[in-house]
């Protein structure tokens, strides 16, 4: 039977008739003997493999290079070895698939840069595998946070026809051609039709039928910003409750977060340290501030005064009224509180049609987090659930009622004040392992200028 290199590795108990398949890492030969380094990547960790050289297979030893596939056949037996309990003695080796000299991941050290170029050989890398092993168990950490708060999981639809956020950076959906470009009437959906930004108008009218649910899934947007942050094409959850305000919004986003770094504390601790020694030095650090403090919570106007008061010269003037950049978000929760921040109350103008307005006439019920090394991980608002209201914000966003005829309507029949917001995948991630650019979290990342693989 095949195990996994990860079970081995975690018992101490010797054992015959093991057979184990995987990946060469690393090949040592000595006089009589080889030492193979094998990961099969369902651990960091490689197993050893010892081969004496009258082990059936053996004749080939010299094709089991970096990046070669074997089976091996043997006994767990105790390791003479530093670092590792148990070793396994082969009875039988097998060369499965050969990997010439032409392989790229030889044993130096490659750049990140390097590895982006061949992403589809990176998750056999140390830093990849754990990347993708911890995305995996963090994305089944986000659905087991919000099932056992009884949220129910929703799927939204990838391909739209509206622009929740209103920014129009959507990618345009189409089987038109030439000319006929012009008439969304004749195209496949009988209207322009889009991929979505996000999933949240959807999302909102479920809540208005089951009250707590979620949205994960992946979301969309053609802004030509080549930053670390942003990513064409990138996942994001997105809760919404209802009968929920500003208030309960922001203490599930914070208790949201912080449970998940708990989580990778918990749960991806092999992996997380590769990260703390290799990647970030502060990242264990990071994250236990992030489960341990309190988040900061402030009005926007407050904290521009505090960017104004700063001293601080920063590349873009903090204007009043504006949004803020991530380098005014980083210096706030980095810098000036040196703790998680969430801001709330932001200026009507710079946000979306769906916030609800409050009393004062002027900000609207938004709310950002922000945290350090990244800035705004989430965004979200309690909605504008006045029907009259909702309708004049459309009229000022430019946008046609009728084209949100259904989302209206959730006004119309059993209104209930409802709020959520959303977070992204990518950038959690980038908290949860210190790596500081986005392509370096994502499997395949799509960025202005590169959709290979
Ligand atoms: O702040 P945003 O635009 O909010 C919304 O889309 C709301 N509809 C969410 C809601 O209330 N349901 O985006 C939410 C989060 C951001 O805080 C950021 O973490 C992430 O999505 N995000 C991106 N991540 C990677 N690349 C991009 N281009 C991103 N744009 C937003
Ligand atoms: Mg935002």
């Amino acid at each position: 039977m095949r195990h996994l290199i990860k079970h081995i590795l975690a018992t101490s108990e010797p054992k015959d008739g093991v057979t184990v398949k995987g990946w060469i890492r690393t090949r040592r030969d000595s006089k009589g003997f080889s030492f193979i380094e094998l990961t099969d990547g369902s651990c960091l960790a490689n197993l050893q493999v010892v081969v004496d050289s009258a082990t059936p297979g053996y004749e080939r030893i010299s094709d089991c290079t970096t990046g070669a596939s074997v089976m091996v056949d043997g006994s767990l037996v105790p390791s003479p070895a530093q670092g590792q309990k148990l070793e396994l003695r082969a009875t039988r080796i097998e060369l499965i698939g050969l990997a010439d000299a032409s392989y790229p991941l030889q044993k130096k050290g490659h750049s990140m840069e390097f590895l982006r170029t061949v992403a589809h050989l990176r998750p056999r890398s140390n830093l990849f595998g754990a990347m993708f092993r911890m995305r995996g168990k963090i994305a089944f950490a986000i659905h087991e946070f919000f099932q056992k708060r009884d949220f129910i999981f929703v799927h939204t639809p990838i391909i739209t026809a509206s622009d929740c956020e209103g920014a129009g950076e959507m990618f345009r959906v189409t089987t038109l051609k030439g000319k006929e470009e012009q008439r969304p009437e004749a195209d496949f959906f009988g209207k322009s039709t889009y991929l979505t930004v996000s999933g949240q108008l959807e999302a909102e009218t479920f809540a208005c039928a089951l009250s707590n649910v979620y949205t994960f899934g992946p979301t969309f947007r053609a802004e030509n910003s080549n930053t670390a942050r942003h990513a064409a094409e990138f996942w994001m959850i997105e809760p919404e409750m209802a009968f929920f305000d500003l208030e309960a919004n922001m203490d599930l986003a914070e208790e949201f977060i912080q449970s998940m770094a708990r989580y990778a504390l918990e749960h991806c601790a092999e992996d997380l340290a590769f990260f703390g020694k290799f990647v970030d030095k502060g990242v264990h650090e990071r994250l236990g501030f992030v489960v341990d403090r309190p988040f900061v919570r402030i009005p926007y106007t407050e904290a521009v005064g505090i960017l104004k008061a700063s001293g601080k010269k920063f590349e873009f003037p903090v204007d009043d009224g504006q949004n803020l950049q991530s380098e005014h978000e980083r210096f706030l929760t980095e810098e000036h509180f040196k703790a998680p921040t969430t801001l709330f109350n932001y200026p009507r103008e710079i946000k979306p049609f769906y916030m609800r307005q409050n009393d004062d006439g002027k900000t609207v019920t938004a709310m950002d987090v922000l945290v350090p090394g990244i800035g705004e991980i989430i965004g979200g608002a309690q909605r504008e659930e006045r029907l009259d209201q909702l309708l004049e914000n459309m009229r000022r966003h430019n946008l046609r009622p009728e084209d949100y005829w259904w989302y209206c309507d959730l006004r119309r029949y059993g209104t209930v004040p409802h709020a959520g917001f959303g977070l992204g995948f990518e950038r959690l991630l980038m908290l949860l392992t210190g790596v500081s650019n986005i392509r370096d979290v994502i499997p395949f990342a799509r960025t202005p200028g590169s959709a290979e693989f």
